[in-house]
């Protein structure tokens, strides 16, 4: 267990700029920075991070917190995987305290998975290494194939000796848990109840994540049965989601930002030969269709995106695939092809090092001139063949959500294809207003619900909705008040003590506003602020204190001077808004008793018990009458 002290000297060191610009590309805005939020696809920013707060908000998801919160969002990790990063970030020393039975209980599976799996990793290594299986079979295979030590050594390639339990005898041995083995997928329990190693006779490739831990390995056979997969890869578990990595982004981080610009190729052998190459901007899919999370992880890197394909017709047809999904993501493609039957490893191979490099510089083509190349020697002079091609195009460029560099690629089809600009745009617009309409109608389908906004909340007057989600709303609301304006200045008073002195007799009902409230209440010093929650806080009480200081309007200064629409400031209002918050509160809490006290009234009927029942219908009679004050106030009409 990390030790309290460690966990304080963490928070009071990390900043939330330094930390979220190691996976988004901020920019300033006022005091404040915003950026394309990195939890969806989206065309306008709505990801900002409020220094001052030390939070950042992402409005087009709602998630929102601290530095912490952030990694555990952003890179799934777990609270105390958070705190580690953070620690070694910033040069603070982990002190650790001896573990209760109960703690190492509690210890996330998902720490325990990786611990399993960096185990099998230097187990592989030291087979390959140190086994006369391993040298004979394994590394003779690797040597053959062109790697390096130093390149076996950087992408930590292993071996798995040939039998059923090597490497679970040895787990075993080593006290790991059985259970946790087969979650991790090392090991494929039968039906009889007996287990097996899944990876068995072959080298294998370990998947990191970006911060070089193992996720995942890939097992390849050596030599060729058509009765065996080449490839016997990890199942998805608690660490790994193929949707999400990318094979080779680990080892070529730096490289992919410092050129600018990420090769993009098929497989395992193809990251490593491209490394052999001196070109170690390169990552892999994995034999698999880019996904848009795969997307968004090269996006953190590079706007740049080349994709390396085989010359043939299945190489062909996952580029294509790839180029419209690249675009869409706002990323830059261009395509290179190699000659037919060749891919990046053969290739390189075949022709050495400073060759290759050239041969990427020089055959490098956008993708416009990739796609009309394809369908000129497709189309042949069939006049309706080239229409249809040129339709492609012009739809493969409407996906790209930039307008500017839209019109700079059609600029670009015309010149190529000379074909007048005119013709394209008019082409393009078509295919962009048939689009917006789908969206529109598929938004009127889903009718999406609307997030609730952290400004003070219009509730529906007239009906009468749930009374708990209605008090909910309103504490909620008494919260963001007193953690924005718990001083400010009213008629008579400040906003801390009205309120207080209001609610006096409410209790509120939702677990983390009650635990907010109870710090304004026995504040036992200077009122409590919103960094002193962000900082001590449950993670509960974090992400709804990051939500209620958080406006939209506030941090985007720009918005109400770019629409020209007066938004008047809250702080004019505030005696308004701390009084509307107290009776709408009260009202709502009185509509929530009536409905409990109508249901005792039921029951009281039903099992005769008709003092009881005086008693209840006298006081159901006083509740309506201060619901009916309270309405009046409000300018309700109580319709019951
Ligand atoms: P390739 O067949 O091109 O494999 O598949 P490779 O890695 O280049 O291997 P060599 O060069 O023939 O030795 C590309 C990727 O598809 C996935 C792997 O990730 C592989 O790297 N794949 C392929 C599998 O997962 N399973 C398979 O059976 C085959
Ligand atoms: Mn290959």
């Amino acid at each position: 267990m990390i030790s309290r002290d460690t966990i304080e000297e963490v928070k009071s060191r990390m900043d939330i700029v330094d930390v979220v610009s190691d996976y988004v590309s901020l920019k300033k805005s006022g005091q404040n920075y915003k950026a394309l939020s990195p939890f969806s696809n989206e065309k306008t920013p709505s990801f900002f991070v409020v220094p001052s707060k030390g939070i950042f908000k992402d409005f087009s998801s709602g998630k929102g917190g601290d530095s912490i919160t952030f990694l555990m969002e952003h890179e799934g990790m777990a609270y105390l995987e958070a705190i580690r990063h953070l620690a070694k970030k910033y040069g603070v020393e982990i002190r650790e305290e001896a573990m209760t039975a109960e703690e190492t209980m509690a210890q996330t599976e998902r720490e325990s998975l990786f611990i399993l799996m960096n185990f099998a990793k230097d187990f592989f290594v030291s087979k390959l290494y140190e086994t006369e299986e391993g040298q004979a079979i394994g590394l003779s295979y690797f040597r053959e194939r062109g790697f390096t030590d130093a390149t076996i050594r950087k992408f930590e390639l292993g071996y798995a000796l040939n039998g059923w339990d090597h490497l679970q005898k040895e787990m075993i041995h080593q006290g790991y848990n059985p259970v946790l083995m087969e979650k991790a997928g090392l090991v494929v329990k039968k039906d009889d109840g007996g287990s097996y190693d899944r990876f068995r006779g072959r080298v294998i490739f370990p998947v990191h994540n970006i911060s070089g831990k193992v996720l995942a390995f890939g097992a390849r056979i050596l030599g060729t049965d058509k009765n065996q997969p080449k490839y016997i890869n990890s199942p998805e578990t608690e660490i790994y989601r193929k949707s999400n990595v990318l094979y080779g982004l680990f080892q070529g981080k730096n490289a992919i930002r410092n050129a600018d610009n990420c090769y993009l190729v098929e497989g395992y052998t193809d990251v490593i030969s491209l490394h052999q190459a001196g070109v170690e901007n390169v990552v892999a899919s994995s034999g698999t269709a880019l996904t848009d999370e795969q997307v968004r992880l090269i996006k953190r890197y590079t706007e740049n995106v080349t994709v390396l394909f085989d010359g043939d017709a299945a190489g062909i047809k996952a580029a294509l695939r790839g180029i419209d999904m690249i675009l869409r993501s706002g990323l830059n493609v261009r395509v290179l092809l190699f000659p037919d039957g060749e891919d990046p490893d053969s290739y390189s191979r075949k022709v050495g090092t400073s060759e290759f490099q050239q041969f990427l510089k020089d055959r490098v083509q956008d993708f416009v001139s990739f796609k009309s190349n394809l369908y000129a020697t497709e189309a042949g002079s069939d006049p309706i063949r080239k229409a249809e091609s040129i339709k492609e195009i012009v739809a493969t460029i409407s996906v790209i959500p930039d307008p500017v560099k839209r019109s700079v690629y059609i600029q670009e089809t015309a010149q190529q294809l000379k074909i007048s600009e005119a013709v394209l745009l008019t082409e393009l617009n078509k295919i962009l207003i048939h689009d917006r309409r789908k969206k529109q109608q598929e938004k009127l389908r889903e009718q999406p619900e609307q997030p609730i906004p952290a400004e003070a909340i219009e509730e529906p007057v007239s009906t009468r909705v749930d009374p708990q989600s209605m008090v909910f709303y309103q504490e909620r609301e008494t919260i963001r008040l007193l953690l924005n304006y718990a001083d400010q200045q009213l008629r008579e008073q400040n906003m801390a003590d009205f309120l207080l002195q209001e609610l006096e007799d409410v209790e509120f009902t939702h677990d983390a506003l009650r635990e907010i409230y109870h710090h304004f209440r026995n504040p036992g010093g200077a009122l409590p602020t919103s960094d002193f929650f962000i900082r001590q806080g449950s993670e509960a009480v974090k992400r709804m204190v990051t939500e209620l200081v958080t406006n939209r309007y506030d941090i985007s200064q720009h918005w109400g001077d770019k629409y020209k629409i007066y938004i008047p400031k809250e702080k004019e209002v505030l005696d308004q808004l701390a009084l509307t918050n107290v009776i709408r509160l009260k009202f709502r809490v009185v509509q929530k008793m009536m409905d409990e006290n109508l249901l005792r009234i039921r029951k009281a009927e039903s099992e005769r018990q008709y003092e009881e029942l005086d008693n209840l219908l006298i006081s159901q009679e006083g509740l309506k009458r201060a619901e009916r004050e309270l309405a009046g106030v409000l300018g309700i009409v109580v319709a019951r």
